[in-house]
């Protein structure tokens, strides 16, 4: 499914696989040729988990947050912006915060790359840790645009006390540096626009060119330098593109395998092709329990499209009024 969206020609054969399918890549794997697997991933493999993603047209972060009087909405993630105004963060941080969401059985498809010795690397754009918590060993992890679980102040950068980040993003206050000579801004080691990506993303992107299979899951490959990720692939190497459409370089070399759509489905019929099927769901289910695993099985296909948009809808309500708050708040300080 997606290959007629391939660049490359029909009649143009693969190198490395018998055929552009994933029947062919499960064989290839199984082949013993595979050893190292690199995967990259992005907010699409967690919206089956309830986690907008940020540029779907509908249910994106990013579409919702155009009716805000920001300066466009990717300002919330915009350091120059957060130190002017911070609040807004710390609106949409309360929604996103993990420790309420559960991995999705595509997150659970890479831990078990991982068990079987076959996952070389994994980059993820996610902030959500659920890479973390569906068991994928940390140091197979690299978090390109940081994560919610460290934060520290943005002047001195004393790291602050991960009890107290909880309860203020519960109350979407901003936090400040517990040092009360420096008193600057307190932000979770997410990765801002303006800011850099953290060492481990360049110690690691050798990966990427020693690596005999890429799995893409998930991402508008929007975002670099996390976007030139696919294209260090060897060209020997086939990369599969799981996705709800094409996206980057993917479906133009003659060993790219798209398999468009939901990525839970598709990383399923690999696992059937694999025979690993009746493992992955077992894992699953064992970590996120059946209630989890049948709530977020009902929006898969559909990706719980009216779900999605109601809650995304309801944070860009809270974002609003948040902001709203602020406003009255700083007019009366100045009255
Ligand atoms: P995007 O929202 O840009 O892209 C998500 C991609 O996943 C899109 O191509 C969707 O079509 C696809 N998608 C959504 N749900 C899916 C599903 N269930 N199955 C398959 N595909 C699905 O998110 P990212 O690419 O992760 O940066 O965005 C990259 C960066 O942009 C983020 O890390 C964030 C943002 O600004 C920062 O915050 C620094």
């Amino acid at each position: 499914m997606g290959q007629d969206h391939s660049t490359v020609s029909a009649g143009t054969p693969p190198e490395t696989l018998t055929e552009r399918s994933l029947a062919a890549v499960a064989q290839h794997i199984k082949s013993g040729n595979v050893r190292r697997i690199v995967v990259m991933t992005g907010a699409g493999i967690s919206t089956a988990a309830g986690i907008p993603d940020f540029r779907s047209p509908d249910t994106g972060l990013y579409a919702n947050l155009a009716r805000l009087n920001l300066p466009e909405p990717e300002a919330v993630f915009d350091l120059l912006f957060f130190k002017e105004n911070p609040k807004p963060f710390y609106v949409l941080a309360k929604d996103l915060y993990p420790g309420k969401f559960f991995p999705t059985i595509s997150h659970v498809f890479i831990s078990m790359l991982a068990k079987k010795g076959l996952l070389h690397q994994l980059f993820t754009q996610n902030i959500d840790c659920l890479e973390r918590a569906a068991g994928i060993p940390p140091e197979l992890i690299v978090e390109a645009h940081g994560s919610f679980a460290d934060q520290r102040c943005i002047d001195c950068k004393t790291p602050y006390p991960e009890n107290l980040m909880r309860e203020h993003v519960e109350r979407a206050e901003v936090p400040l540096c517990i040092d009360k000579k420096c008193g600057g801004l307190v932000k979770p080691d997410i990765v801002f626009f303006h800011e850099a990506l953290p060492p481990t993303f360049y110690d690691r992107i050798h990966t990427t060119s020693t690596a005999d299979l890429a799995i893409v899951m998930g991402t508008s490959l929007m975002v670099h330098p996390f976007a030139g990720l696919p294209d260090q692939i060897s060209r020997h190497a086939p990369r599969v593109l799981f996705n709800l459409d094409r996206v980057g370089s993917l479906g133009s070399r003659a060993d790219d395998v798209l398999e468009l759509g939901d990525c839970d489905t598709g990383v399923r019929k690999l696992a059937d092709e694999l025979g690993w099927r009746e493992e992955l769901e077992s894992e699953w289910r064992k970590l996120v329990g059946d209630e989890e695993a049948e709530r977020q099985m009902q929006g898969t296909g559909k990706r719980a499209a009216a779900v999605l948009e109601d809650e995304v809808s309801r944070l860009a309500d809270d974002l609003d009024r948040g902001v709203r708050l602020q406003d009255f708040e700083e007019t009366n300080d100045a009255s």
